[in-house]
């Protein structure tokens, strides 16, 4: 079965051909940072407008390589939320589109969904596992039973640890998205030279909180502005974002006595975060798997992935074209 997912929740237009639920035959991605960095994060009006321009070429391209046809392909699978709405609108209704003029059957993709199920890309995960998503939008923490059986078990009650890597790169001098570089200027950086809050909440709460962490970061710069070490003030923020991601993860297995773990979502990217949870979980004896970081980042092979698994599972999933929509704030448990 050839499945041709589609991805515009938000700055990256995606698309990519995947044969049977793990061939990856294409994964193109057209990112939008160099429109946005300037303004220091995603400006939604540019994004969809974007978005129009770009589509139909990296759904050509995505053909292309896989060196297939439109005609070809099995079933589509589109992100239908949460996301920014104008984004979301453009990829949906050019999925609507060539589903009305093909005749190709539809399924409509939370974008959670894709973040958690990109790891079947890669290797079939046996289920029941916990599952941390970790992204620009996201911190969430589920219990994962099966295929469409997500359990929330806990989320980030203000900022998404994305969202606070961009936000201290931004505080240092730095363009969107700003994980990729606090994780360089970490590397040169001593962890130890300054001690962030860690806000681990009321006890056996698997929330998260990360805008106390980012004022204090704010504060620390504002009082030592000629004075301070970037590279040192990485270290320390990763440290401190990866420490409690981490140690709410193990929480999470512990109370759902559950040894499987899967981190997913752009900061999944990140090889501090990689490092700390797989020695985490190997000391206490259970396994992890990450995504490779492609898969991590917005991608569109994890919206086919999660399409394909969907569709295999709930045929009935197929959709009603005439009603299916975006929505913005679309929940997945
Ligand atoms: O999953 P994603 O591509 O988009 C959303 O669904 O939000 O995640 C983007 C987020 C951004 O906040 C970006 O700064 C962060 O992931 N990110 C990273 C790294 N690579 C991307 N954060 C920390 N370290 C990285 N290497
Ligand atoms: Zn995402």
């Amino acid at each position: 079965m050839l499945v041709l997912g589609l991805e515009t929740s938000c700055d990256d237009t995606a698309a990519a051909v995947l044969q049977d639920g793990k061939k990856l035959l294409s994964n193109v991605i057209n990112n939008q940072s160099n429109i946005h960095s300037k303004y220091g994060g995603i400006v939604p009006e540019l994004a969809g407008r974007s978005h129009i321009d770009h589509v139909d070429k990296i759904i050509r391209q995505a053909l292309q390589l896989a060196e297939v046809e439109l005609k070809d392909i099995d079933l589509l699978a589109v992100t239908i939320g949460p996301g920014l709405i104008g984004s979301l609108l453009v990829g949906v209704n050019t999925a609507k589109g060539i589903s009305y003029g093909l005749g190709t059957p539809l399924v409509g993709v939370n974008h959670l969904e894709g973040h958690l199920l990109a790891i079947f890309l890669q290797k079939q995960i046996t289920f029941p596992f916990i599952s941390l998503v970790v992204s620009g939008g996201h911190t969430d923490l589920y219990r994962v039973n099966n295929f469409g059986q997500y359990q929330l078990l806990g989320r980030t009650r203000d900022d998404a640890a994305g969202e606070s890597f961009d936000k201290v790169a931004k505080m240092l001098g730095h363009k969107y998205p700003g994980g990729p570089i606090i994780e360089k200027l970490a590397t040169e950086g001593d962890a130890t030279a300054h001690k962030f809050p860690r806000a681990y909440l009321e006890k056996a709460s698997l929330d998260f909180s990360f805008s106390g962490l980012k004022t204090s970061v704010k504060t620390y710069i504002n009082k030592h502005i000629n004075d301070h070490s970037a590279n040192d003030i990485a270290a320390a923020f990763q440290e401190a974002v990866v420490e409690v991601l981490t140690r709410k993860t193990i929480m999470a297995c512990e109370k759902e006595k559950l040894s499987r773990v899967v981190v997913t979502g752009g900061v999944a990217a990140n090889g501090a975060l990689r490092k700390a949870v797989s020695a985490a979980c190997a000391d206490s004896g259970f396994e992890s798997w990450f995504p490779d970081p492609v898969f991590c980042t917005d991608n569109a092979a994890m919206i086919a992935c999660a399409g394909y698994h969907k569709y295999k599972n709930f045929p009935d999933s197929k959709a009603d074209l005439l009603n299916m929509d975006a929505t913005a704030s679309l929940l997945l448990d």
